[in-house]
């Protein structure tokens, strides 16, 4: 028999129960409907092209995701500014790009792991109609590793904090006021899904996607309203040298692949996984408690170690 102290108590555990049901239900009607209207019907996408202004500027734009987004716009009729270290790749995607597209294009130099190059780069850009901004260079560690025991660690921590973090901001910081002048542009800001919760092993790295993915989305938030859009693009594995992938597949996307889809959820989506199957790998990962994934990743990369340490003693 139920104390009749106790029916009140079973009345509101009820009410609390039958509410949260219901908020549940509906957030996930919400996400469904969202994630419909952004990876099936794709409607309301922002239109990423040369009508934001003639220049799209690509950094890390000779290899993997970089140069898949300066040939994708440039398919689409921008003239691209192409920046990496090296002159003679740069020149060789420079070259491809205006023979296939029919652009132009501009090549800058610059090793972003150094802190005084923007003034070249500021030079380079002058009196450019920028419309697209991608700030795309990245480096990663060689192997998951403990944070003392990174080769080079100082060093490491220099560039990584310049590569990943300086660059996005500096470069932000050259080509937005243009942008707001004409009150249109947009910025595409390649974190990394690493950056969407912490993971360890990448500490370092995924400290510094998390801040790109922070930065983007205040940046949006302020300069929305400009005709300014910031968009926070957060990728799984895509086949690339970084990554050390060479075969695609249905997870581990071509960068063209994954850049024609990521594309395609500007405008709908300020911070996104970018691609189909990625977008579920975080959806997924985003039901779990923050302590069960961060166990997992640890998990998982303590595996990737070990096994490039075997590598390494056979070699
Ligand atoms: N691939 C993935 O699975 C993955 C996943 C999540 C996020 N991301 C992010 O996506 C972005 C692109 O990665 P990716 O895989 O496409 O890399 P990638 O294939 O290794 O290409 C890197 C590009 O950046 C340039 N670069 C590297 N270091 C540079 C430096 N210090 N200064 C100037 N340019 C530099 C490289 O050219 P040079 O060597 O000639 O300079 C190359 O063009 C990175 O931000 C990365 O963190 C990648």
């Amino acid at each position: 028999m139920v104390a009749p102290a106790a029916l009140p108590a079973a009345g509101l555990f009820y009410w609390v129960g039958a509410l949260g049901a219901l908020y549940a239900a509906a957030l996930a009607s919400y996400r469904l409907l969202a994630g419909l209207r952004v990876w099936v019907l794709g409607s309301g996408a922002a239109a990423v092209g040369p009508a934001l202004g003639a220049w799209a500027v690509v950094t890390g734009a000779t290899d993997g995701i970089g140069k898949a987004y300066a040939q994708e716009l440039a398919r689409r009729g921008m003239k691209v500014v192409l920046i990496s270290r090296s002159k003679e790749k740069l020149d060789q995607v420079s070259t491809e790009i205006k023979e296939k597209y029919n652009v132009e294009t501009k090549v800058i130099v610059a090793d972003f792991g150094e802190k005084e190059i923007y003034n070249g780069i500021k030079a380079g850009l002058e009196g450019l109609e920028i419309g697209v901004l991608v700030n795309n260079v990245g480096m990663s560690y060689a192997y998951p590793e403990y944070f003392l025991d990174i080769p080079e660690l100082e060093k490491t921590i220099d560039k990584m904090v310049n590569i990943n973090i300086m660059s996005v901001c500096e470069m932000t910081r050259l080509v937005l006021p243009g942008m707001l002048e004409r009150s249109k542009g947009i910025i595409l800001n390649i974190a990394s899904a690493s950056g969407m919760c912490p993971t360890p092993l990448l500490t370092l790295y995924s400290a510094t996607k998390a801040f790109v993915d922070y930065f983007s989305q205040g940046l949006h938030a302020e300069y929305k309203s400009k005709g300014i859009i910031v968009q926070s693009v957060l990728p799984y594995y895509v086949a690339t040298k970084m990554s050390k992938i060479r075969k695609p597949t249905l997870d581990k996307p071509s960068p063209e692949r994954y850049v024609r889809a990521a594309l395609g959820t500007v405008g709908l989506q300020s911070q996104t996984n970018g691609y189909l199957p990625h977008a579920l790998m975080g959806w997924v990962m985003s039901l779990l408690p923050t302590s069960t994934a961060i166990n997992i990743i640890m998990k998982t990369n303590k595996q990737v170690r070990a096994r490039y340490f075997k590598k390494m003693k056979e070699k």
